[in-house]
């Protein structure tokens, strides 16, 4: 059932909700079969269901609930909105980033080119937005602002690759864009789709920003020091000149020779360097002070939900968190 369901432990409503989740996913993809959409279909269905995580809808889920809803009727769609945009924004993502493999499967674009990739890509955003647009102004218009902001942010990307004078906070304007931003405004949907007061969307807005920043840190981690689990292979963020923030930290720590060294391997990256880039990245202790900021992140993320009352679907929501964490552990 996937890394995500092993590391929790209140396995049986999760897996049930992962279950419905993938259903729904399934069963909106057969109707577009049916209306004629086979070719678009099969091309979505190739990453779609080759296996995600599934974080983003679950953790809408899970808020819904920690938040007093009670029809899984009324959360499906919009949770399943944000994978499939999610799902959207991956096929692109692999275009711009030439990556090979994704959850375990080979791209589209490398599989049948850019083209049919992009046309992928983009029928899931509309589908995706079509499950979204079937809810209220307010909810609408902060998915449509989170794309935006996705855009720019991925746009901002492509203008710092290899650049190595990339700041700390050109990172974080682009995780925040990319990343965190999705999961901040669907925590904040959730809070507006069960009818909270304004302090009460902001705190899950604030919640999912948190979130979201330690999770692609910790993605970009697992660049370096993941394994075969990730479904896609490690490196690939040097390869591609992606600046994460352990290989900015490092070059802004380490001093003469091992500055250059680490400068020159990140250059003209080979798999082989690999394991002697994180030996420098190590001693210059990018890597654990960006295992330090996940954890600040997760706890600031707590903190903002520490006025919701205990109740069973909060502590998933905090098992969930505690979960980005245990993915390097
Ligand atoms: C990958 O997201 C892209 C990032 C934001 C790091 P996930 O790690 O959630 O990928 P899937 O959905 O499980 O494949
Ligand atoms: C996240 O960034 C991609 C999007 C949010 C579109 P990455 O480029 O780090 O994602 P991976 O590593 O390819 O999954
Ligand atoms: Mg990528
Ligand atoms: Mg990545």
């Amino acid at each position: 059932m996937g890394p995500i369901i092993k590391n929790i432990r209140s396995l049986r409503h999760l897996r049930d909700y992962k279950n419905k989740i993938e259903t729904y996913i399934k069963d909106l993809m057969l109707k577009a079969r049916n209306d004629g959409h086979e070719e678009v279909v099969d091309l979505s269905e190739h990453i779609l269901l080759a296996g995600g995580k599934r974080i983003r809808p679950m953790l809408l889920i899970l808020c819904y609930e920690m938040l007093g809803g009670k029809n899984l009727d009324e959360i499906l769609p919009l949770a399943t909105a944000y994978e499939i945009i999610h799902t959207a924004t991956l096929i692109h993502d692999d275009i711009n980033d030439n990556a090979k493999i994704r959850r375990g499967v080979k791209t589209i674009h490398e599989l049948e080119g850019q083209a049919k990739a992009q046309i992928t890509g983009d029928w899931l955003f509309v589908v995706g937005f079509g499950l979204g647009g079937q809810y209220e102004k307010d909810i609408v218009d902060i998915m449509s602002e989170t794309c935006s902001k996705m855009a720019s942010a991925e746009l901002k990307q492509i203008e710092h690759i290899h650049d190595t004078s990339t700041t700390i906070d050109d990172y974080y304007s682009i995780i925040e864009g990319k990343t965190a931003g999705p999961f901040a405004s669907g925590c904040k949907a959730v809070a507006i789709l069960t009818g909270q007061d304004k302090k009460t969307q902001d705190a899950l807005f604030n919640f999912g920003m948190q979130l979201g920043l330690a999770f692609q840190l910790v993605d970009d981690l697992l660049d370096l020091i993941g394994d075969d689990r990730l479904g896609k292979p490690r490196g690939l963020d040097i390869l591609e000149g992606k600046m994460t923030l352990p290989l900015l930290l490092g070059i802004q720590n380490l001093k003469n020779k091992d500055k250059d060294k680490l400068l020159d391997l990140i250059s003209k990256y080979h798999l082989q360097d690999l394991e002697e880039i994180l030996h420098l990245l190590k001693i210059s202790g990018s890597i654990d002070y960006c295992r330090n900021l996940v954890n600040e992140h997760l706890s600031s993320a707590i903190r903002q939900i520490n006025f919701i009352n205990d109740n069973p679907s909060k502590k998933m929501v905090l098992e969930l968190a505690h979960y980005v964490r245990s993915r390097y552990d």
